[in-house]
């Protein structure tokens, strides 16, 4: 399964250089999830890094296409990890730096009842590693475990598995 999920990913990524912004090569993952066997493996293998999750994470935007397809393989719920400003108040917030400038992700500071879950946490890729590592802060701040978090590529060379917290990191593949 992890060895059919990772010759998808190697084999229909999409690679495009210095965008968004110059001297940084983009992995672009549309064509691994828009092929139904490739998609389905992958959502399988991320689904196996944390069975015992009772909420899977999705970051915004394309962690929130596997934290749907991973949530109902799991038959949990499913939180979207928004960009700043796309919610409305009160929210949990978390700025971090990029690759390329700098952002805020948010969650709902109430309406979900996070103290004590257990999450899993998704996204398509590990770069800098301030994306995932700011999202997991927010489940933190509320009182929830990050029991695992999981990401499609990681781009090994830029450090990003060094700004995780203490949750195990699993890549499908790692550059
Ligand atoms: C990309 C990617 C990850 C993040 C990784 O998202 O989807 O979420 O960068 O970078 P990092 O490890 O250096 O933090 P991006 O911010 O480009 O936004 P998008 O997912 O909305 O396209
Ligand atoms: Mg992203």
């Amino acid at each position: 399964r992890a060895a059919r999920a990772e010759d998808a990913v190697q084999r229909l990524t999409r690679w495009h250089d210095d965008f968004p912004t110059p001297g940084v090569r983009f992995a672009d993952l549309t064509p691994v999830f828009a092929d139904s066997e490739s998609f389905r493996t992958v959502l399988d293998c991320l689904a196996g890094c944390a069975p015992e999750a009772d909420l899977v994470a999705g970051v915004d935007a394309r962690g929130f296409l596997l934290g749907a397809g991973v949530a109902a393989l799991l038959g949990t719920g499913v939180v979207a990890v928004r960009k700043a400003g796309k919610l409305p108040p009160p929210v949990i917030s978390r700025e971090y730096t990029l690759e390329y400038g700098s952002a805020a992700l948010e969650i709902p500071a109430d309406g979900i009842d996070l103290a004590g879950r257990n999450v899993l946490l998704l996204d398509d890729v590990l770069a800098t590693g301030g994306t995932l590592a700011a999202a997991a802060a927010l489940f933190t701040d509320a009182g929830a475990h990050v029991v695992a978090a999981a990401v499609v590529l990681e781009l090994g060379f830029l450090g990003g598995r060094d700004r995780q917290g203490d949750y195990p990191l699993t890549s499908i593949v790692k550059l």
